[in-house]
Order: C-alpha cells, then structure tokens, then sequence
C-alpha cells in the first residue's frame, strides 16, 4: 500500500505548515554553491504543493524568507530574490490550471520592487482559485507580526475605536498576517533541526510538529503523505483527557 493510500480522507489537516530547511547543507553535500540547493528546493516546493493540493489539503504556508534570512550574504540574498521572482512567474500557469491561488505573508514591502510587483501579479491571476490556498512566508517572522499587531490594536486604543477591556485573542487573530486564514494543524520541519525559528509562533499553539531528517530538496510527496499520517496517528486532546474525547 502507498503511503497516500493510507491516508484517511475525513482527517486531514485543514492547514499545514512548512519550514523548508537544509538547502545549503544538500549543496555542500554535493560540492555545490547553496543556490543549487535553492534551486533543487523548487522541486520540493511544486511536488509538495501538488502533493497537498492531490489529497484535499486546503492551505500550505511555506516558510521561503525570514526576516533574518536579509543577514545572509548579498550574493546569497540576491539569487534566492532572483529565484523567487522566476519561479513565481514560471508557476503561476500551472497554479490556475489547478486551481491553486496563491497568497503571502510577511514584510512585503521589503521585498524587492520585482519580487514584490510579480509576486502581487501573481496573487491577482489565481485570486479566484479555490482547490488550495498557497501562503508564501516572505520577509516574515513571528515576532514581526506580533509587534505590528500590538502596535495597529494600541492605535485603536489611542484613538478610542476599542476598548482595552474588549480585547480578545480574537482581537489578536484579527490584526495578525493570517487573519483570513485558519490556524495551522500540522508544522513540518526538514533537516533534522527541532526548532520553531519565529515561525507562526502564536498560530502554531495547538499545531502537532512533525520533523524529519531530510533535507529540503530531498523531501517529496511520500514525506508529505508521511507527515499526514503520522499527524492522524496521533491524538489531540487541547488540554482535555483522553476520556473525554471519546465519549
Ligand atoms: C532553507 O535552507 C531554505 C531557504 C532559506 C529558502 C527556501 C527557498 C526555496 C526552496 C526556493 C524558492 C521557494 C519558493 C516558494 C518559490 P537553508 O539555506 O537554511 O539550508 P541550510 O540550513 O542547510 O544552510
């Protein structure tokens, strides 16, 4: 039996996310330049986004840029924009042909003025798709996000809009980059590190991590189907007892 055939339809994850880590480690492996992980890290991205989109996964976040990836060396940060901008417009094709519409989160102004007009293009052809949601992570990270949202509800404070006392954690859902989107059930991370690296740390509460020794570029459909299941095979309880869940 293949490892998709085990999956069991009716408890799939509605949101998984990734962070795609070891691309420079699979490089240097092979006696490369990191970009040529980069590069082979783009066949991980179009199997794994066709891979969710094939068992009726309905959102993928992949973590491409963190705000600290700009502390990388300029060659290195120059050629992943490059690559980004390519694969986005190469793939936005394939994107409409099925059904896939593609999102981002992040400090995207930050981008580069090309990064950021091709990835906009981009999330304006495939708005209407409705099979996947496809959310890039650029420029992003966790506490970025937080600060800004702190920073927009302190705003409403100040100019009496909203009352401190009627803040919620749905206040707080509502001012983060996800806001449209439902929380992640399901964090994978490549490469053998155990760590949340200022990814989604408020949505990733109740997510089940899941990691794995390959490296980016090495992981495919089977890891992804492998993920899933080893997520349905496991029991989330959100602070209850195992009793309760059952009866
Ligand atoms: C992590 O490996 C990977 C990245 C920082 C970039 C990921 C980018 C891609 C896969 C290419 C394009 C993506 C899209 C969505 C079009 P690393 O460089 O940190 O590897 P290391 O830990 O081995 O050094």
């Amino acid at each position: 039996m293949s490892e998709k055939e085990k999956i069991n339809k009716d408890k799939l994850p509605k949101h998984v996310a990734i962070i795609m880590d070891g691309n420079g480690r699979w490089a240097k492996q092979k006696g490369a330049e990191r970009i040529f992980g980069h590069e082979n890290g783009v066949k991980s991205v179009r199997e794994t986004v066709e891979a969710a989109a094939e068992i009726g996964v309905e959102y993928l976040t992949l973590y491409a840029f963190s705000t600290e990836n700009w502390n990388r060396p300029k060659e290195e940060v120059d050629a992943l924009m490059e690559l980004l901008v390519h694969t986005i417009s190469a793939e936005t094709p394939t994107l409409n042909k099925n059904n896939i519409r593609l999102q981002a989160i992040g400090d995207l102004k930050s981008l580069p003025g090309n990064c950021h007009s091709e990835l906009q293009e981009a999330i304006e052809k495939t708005k209407n798709n409705s099979r996947t949601t496809l959310i890039l992570a650029l420029s992003y990270s966790s506490r970025w996000e937080i600060t800004n949202a702190v920073k927009q509800i302190a705003e409403k404070v100040e100019n009496k809009t909203l009352k401190a006392s009627e803040i919620t954690e749905e206040t707080i859902n509502q001012h983060l980059c996800t806001s449209d989107f439902p929380e992640p059930e399901l964090m994978i991370r490549t490469s053998g590190e155990y760590r949340i690296s200022n990814f989604l740390l408020w949505q990733l509460a109740y997510a089940e991590l899941y990691f794995t020794e390959k490296l980016w570029p090495d992981f495919n459909k089977e890891e992804f189907y492998k993920a899933i299941i080893s997520f349905q095979n496991r029991e989330r309880r959100f602070g209850k007892i195992s009793e309760q869940l059952y009866s």
